[in-house]
């Protein structure tokens, strides 16, 4: 009777009474433009990876996609900057973000790319049928367009002064400094950054998805729908968007990279990235099973998938029956594409299926800081692997057990070290490693008889069937962290029957007790080699081969999982320390990294080959503080072999200034010169050391540097240049 009433008043069940057959579950397709760090990977891949492991394990039908999200005004944007193409840009990171992913075991079904032509059509299909339907409101407005470039101008692509705060270069998007959200019309002084001219207004015409029309539905299948289900960082900025207002919004650009408009009257136009990526799910979808079929796979991981044979056209089981269950993994910029636009277009669709879940994440800093690829304050995949071989794993255990589920968290290298050597190799290696020791030491390797099982062991049983219950829960409610914690606690509880039992003086005793502890530890073993599996599976396959097991070996809901008799491998280390050293270098490789970063713009500026900048007033300049200063002392900065401390005079005061340039200077040849010091630059610290100031210099030609020093007689310090 309540189910019926439900479906009369056509409001979504509550999770937990729905029933269903298959899930499919995304990870947010990456923008092939640039390598991606491990905030990306704590935010959407790794959970999505272990939620789709863990179903997989547990016998479920569950499908993994992704792929490489191409389009959008970041591919040209980049590709301007490297003076290459955007489709040489997308082949270059699409192929490595897909070998990157590879090497860290996420285990996709399918990695498709949102070039490949059947996405085009996908896309392509679903814009018509909307547009078919009459969902679409045409607008005419004004747009800027770059007369010289001949283009209309994305809104990142407009620089102008914040109307809000006044800051010069804000973006027609955002202003960085306040944070505001603008459009490029509320930009006073707009600048196109293509030619660095001003732009001029044009009329054109785009196709927008009524979003407020949607809002009567959004609020009964989202905001009741989903209310006990979601997570509240991510129902909480659903409510507040809808809350707010939604705002119609054009699912057309005019911009030349992208899927074609695919109606008369929209040459030059391209769908918006947000209208085709995430229909990228569908493509991708489709062509898992189209691989399937024809056997021939190309972005497609039969060995990854459960799925083991289908035709082309079972991607519609996922995508259309209501039995079927969508759950995205994406960061927190992604919640509103995800929750609201997405979820728009596909009750547009008439869909079947909507997201049931979208278990974002917030975000991870680095050393205290926010995360930045352009600023190299990033770890970055690649480097990952270069520095860590075959610690994969120690990568997904870090990052999953101090993942930003709830709220931002913090990455540091001092704690990934610590969490690798006090918990995998202190806690969970040196258990399991205890125990295959002491197996063969003392039955040879052979899983020993048990007897009569005392109180102490069948608290140990009862223990960890608890946790095994958690980490499942855990698992199922997308709290991994707690699921990682629970499992780590098998491992606790089997160290700490170890110490209890002492089966190293047990054995001198009593060996039928000792053959007992031993059968139980040796389970306790192969029970973590299956919990362990979808959050380290590199680390299970070699405790694996350890037991001499399998996976499709494992008894469901048994602690007898390897029988007396049983031949176990051979003992080995899955985890090992991690020495101060590497993580010094890793410390002082993002250290460095900064500086170059900021050397780079010392260089940019003074480059003669470099374009003029933009024209600035008299205001603009008034602002800069130039003072001639002299050097009283400078070293070397320890550890950092482009850097030198200075110690300069500048009258009034003395200043530490930390300038990247101890290629080109000894310390000695600068004490004692008269050098032009920027004086109001904010202070900033470099290798630890407060800098407070930058010297000015010019490159030459061959790339050396020449001190900017005022002409003739000495000045005296402090004098301002203007
Ligand atoms: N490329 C987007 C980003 O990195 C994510 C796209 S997710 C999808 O932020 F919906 F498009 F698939
Ligand atoms: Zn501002």
């Amino acid at each position: 009777m309540i189910l019926f009433l439900f479906n009369a008043l056509n409001v979504s069940l509550p999770m937990s009474m729905k029933s269903f057959k298959r899930t499919l579950v995304t990870a947010a397709l990456p923008y092939a433009n640039g390598p991606k760090h491990i905030g990306h990977l704590a935010g959407a891949y790794i959970p999505a990876d272990i939620y789709t492991r863990y179903l997989r394990n547990a016998g479920e039908e569950v499908l993994f996609v992704c792929g490489s999200d191409e389009h959008g005004t970041a591919i040209p944007i980049q590709a301007q900057k490297e003076n290459t193409s955007p489709q040489y840009i997308i082949d270059r990171y699409h192929l490595l973000l897909k070998e990157n992913f590879e090497k860290l075991g996420i285990s996709f079904d399918v990695y498709h790319r949102t070039s490949d032509e059947m996405h085009h059509q996908t896309a392509q299909e679903f814009f018509l049928n909307l547009y078919e339907k009459g969902l679409f409101k045409e607008e005419i407005s004004e747009q800027y367009f770059d007369e010289e470039k001949q283009t209309f101008l994305a809104d990142r692509y407009i620089k102008g002064t914040c109307p809000n705060c006044g800051f010069h270069s804000a973006y027609g998007d955002q202003c960085e400094k306040c944070g505001k959200a603008l459009s490029p019309n509320e930009l006073i002084n707009p600048v196109s950054t293509l030619s660095d001219k001003p732009p001029v207004l044009k009329t054109t015409k785009h196709w927008y998805l009524p979003l407020n029309e949607y809002e009567p539905w959004l609020k009964e299948w989202l905001l009741e729908g989903h209310k006990d289900d979601w997570k509240t960082n991510v129902y909480g900025q659903s409510k507040s968007w809808i809350d707010g207002g939604l705002s119609p919004r054009a699912m057309t650009r005019d911009l030349d990279w992208g899927v074609k408009v695919p109606i008369k009257g929209a040459e030059g136009k391209v769908l918006y990235v947000w209208f085709d990526a995430p229909i990228g799910y569908i493509s991708a979808t489709k062509a898992f099973f189209k691989e399937l079929e024809e056997k021939s796979f190309h972005y497609a991981y039969p060995q990854n998938s459960m799925i083991k044979s289908g035709q082309a056209n079972d991607w519609k089981k996922w995508w259309q029956n209501d039995d079927s269950r969508l759950i995205h993994f994406i960061g927190k910029d992604n919640i509103v594409f995800h929750c609201i636009i997405f979820p728009a277009m596909l009750k547009a669709a008439e869909s079947n299926v909507l997201p049931d879940n979208v278990p974002a994440n917030e975000f991870l800093n680095l050393e205290g800081e926010k995360m930045s690829t352009s600023r190299k304050w990033s770890v970055e995949m690649e480097d990952y692997f270069k520095e860590f071989e075959n610690k994969e794993d120690v990568l997904r255990y870090v990052l999953t057990a101090i993942a930003p589920e709830t709220k931002d968290a913090d990455f540091s290298w001092k704690d990934f070290q610590t969490r690798n050597n006090s918990e995998l190799v202190a806690i969970l290696g040196n258990f399991i490693n205890r125990v295959m020791v002491l197996s063969h030491k003392y039955y040879e390797g052979v899983v020993p008889v048990a007897s009569n099982l005392l109180e102490i062991d069948q608290q140990l049983i009862k223990d960890i069937q608890l946790f095994q219950e958690e980490i499942d829960h855990s698992i199922r409610h997308f709290k991994f962290r707690d699921g990682l914690f629970a499992l780590m606690n098998i491992a606790r509880a089997g160290n700490k029957y170890l110490a209890e039992m002492e089966p190293w003086k047990l054995v001198k005793t009593d060996e039928t007790r000792t053959a007992t502890v031993m059968f139980n530890a040796i389970q306790v073993c192969a029970t973590l080699s299956w919990w362990m599996d979808a959050f380290m599976p590199f680390s299970a396959q070699n405790l694996r081969i350890q037991l001499n097991t399998q996976k499709e070996n494992h008894v469901n809901n048994s602690f007898v999982q390897l029988q007396s008799g049983h031949t176990l491998g051979q003992a080995a280390h899955l985890f090992s320390n991690i020495e101060d050293d590497i993580i010094q270098k890793q410390v002082k490789h993002l250290e460095d990294s900064k500086t170059m970063v900021a050397s780079t713009v010392i260089e940019a500026t003074v480059n003669p080959q470099s374009e003029l900048k933009p024209l600035i007033t008299f205001d603009d300049f008034s602002k800069i503080d130039l003072r001639v200063g002299t050097v009283l002392e400078a070293e070397k900065v320890e550890k950092a072999d482009k850097l030198i401390k200075l110690k300069v005079d500048l009258g009034f005061e003395q200043r530490t200034i930390v300038s990247g340039i101890a290629l080109h200077f000894t310390p000695s040849e600068l004490i004692g010169q008269q050098v032009c010091v920027l004086a109001n630059l904010a202070p900033r610290k470099i290798k630890g050391i407060e800098s407070n100031g930058m010297l000015l210099l010019a490159e030459n030609e061959d790339g050396s540097l020449k001190l900017m020093q005022p002409g003739g007689a000495v000045v005296s310090p402090g004098s301002q240049i203007a």
